[in-house]
């Protein structure tokens, strides 16, 4: 078998493969490949490539999805290596170190699940993941993730815009905001025994920041079904917000008049405000925000010599969401 050397992973030389089809999904393949897209696809072996590539060990159920076509919705960037995006996680609900949540997430138990949606919306409805699942076709989206302490990632992520949820409960004239509460479970999360937070972890947006395209209800990352520790089984993606308001594990997803108090503001109201776009001009109290370090990238030494990024304004999306923010003082809403 003839072998290609790149990165110190193993390919099949495309020759190996006989149909033209199949020869030339797989070219397209590897030029995503090499502009780091690796992950992405729906073929079979798409998702067996990705694991070459640094991608998903195929352990978890496949999920796979189309490329997406929103605006924004595939960046460029390298894809951060499926290892380090499932195993340096911020997930409080099973510990405050970064590696805890790989290492005691296996209690979570994402099956059987269900979301209610409710308050101000015309339908109503306790959902069961399978339903949820099955709502609208899957799609893949390469976001970047920056998260407040001044990391970054980009991962494959799957799933569809949570406005294909919001558009059937049909919110009423009285929903200005939404709610996202996720699990707090003393059986299944070793974490909820410290104050750190609390409990249950609840975030939340603006009805039209929800209804944005980019606004991703994720179930699945590199072509599976998310890891326990990323959030499974269901969680939203703001890619042009800091990490933490990406909720994982979500329960409940409630639409309200008034602005509600996320459990970040509620710990820590001077640190962390309600919108959390993520903003190289605003300051953390305690640190810039001006630039990052990408998770994956580069040296030994913890990382400790990477070059760091400059953070982008709304994290690079501001041709996308900045609309959203027109004529706001992003120091008084931060
Ligand atoms: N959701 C819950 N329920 N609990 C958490 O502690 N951490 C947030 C967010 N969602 C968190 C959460 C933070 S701070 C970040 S940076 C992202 O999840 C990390 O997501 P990832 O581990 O998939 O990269």
């Amino acid at each position: 078998m003839h072998q290609l050397k790149d990165r110190g992973f193993d390919h099949r030389t495309p020759s190996e493969i006989t149909p033209a089809a199949v020869y030339h999904a797989r070219r397209e393949w590897l030029q995503r490949a090499a502009l780091g897209l690796a992950g992405a696809g729906l073929a079979p072996w798409a998702a067996r490539e990705a694991f070459a590539q640094g991608g998903a060990p195929g352990k978890l159920a496949a999920l796979p999805g189309a490329r997406s076509a929103v605006a924004g919705g595939l960046v460029m960037d390298k894809a951060t290596p499926y290892d380090d995006v499932t195993s340096y996680n911020n997930y409080y609900e099973f510990g405050t170190d970064k590696a805890d949540p790989a290492r005691t997430a296996h209690t979570l138990k994402p099956r059987p699940w269900t979301v209610s949606v409710e308050g101000e919306v015309k339908r109503p409805k306790v959902y069961d993941l399978d339903e949820l699942l099955k709502l609208s076709p899957m799609e893949e989206r390469i976001y970047r993730l920056r998260c407040v302490e001044g990391w970054s990632m980009v991962v494959p992520w799957v799933g569809y815009s949570l406005a294909e949820l919001i558009r059937k409960v049909e919110p009423t004239g009285n929903a200005k905001f939404v709610e996202f509460t996720t699990l707090a479970d003393k059986a299944q999360m070793p974490g909820l025994r410290s104050s750190v937070l609390d409990w249950p972890y609840t975030e939340g947006l603006r009805l039209d920041e929800a209804m944005h395209p980019l606004a991703l209800l994720a179930f699945g990352l590199y072509g599976q079904v998310l890891p326990n520790q990323n959030g499974a089984p269901v969680r939203v993606i703001l890619p042009w917000k800091y990490g933490f308001k990406s909720a994982k594990s979500i329960v409940k997803i409630r639409f309200v008049e008034k602005q509600p108090v996320s459990s970040w503001e509620r710990a820590a109201p001077q640190e962390y405000g309600f919108y959390s776009n993520v903003n190289p001009q605003v300051d953390h109290p305690r640190w810039s925000q001006a630039s990052e370090r990408r998770i994956g990238e580069g040296g030994g030494l913890g990382g400790l010599f990477t070059k760091r990024r400059p953070t982008l304004m709304f994290n690079g999306y501001e041709p996308q969401v900045g609309q959203l923010y027109a004529g706001m003082d992003l120091k008084k809403f931060y």
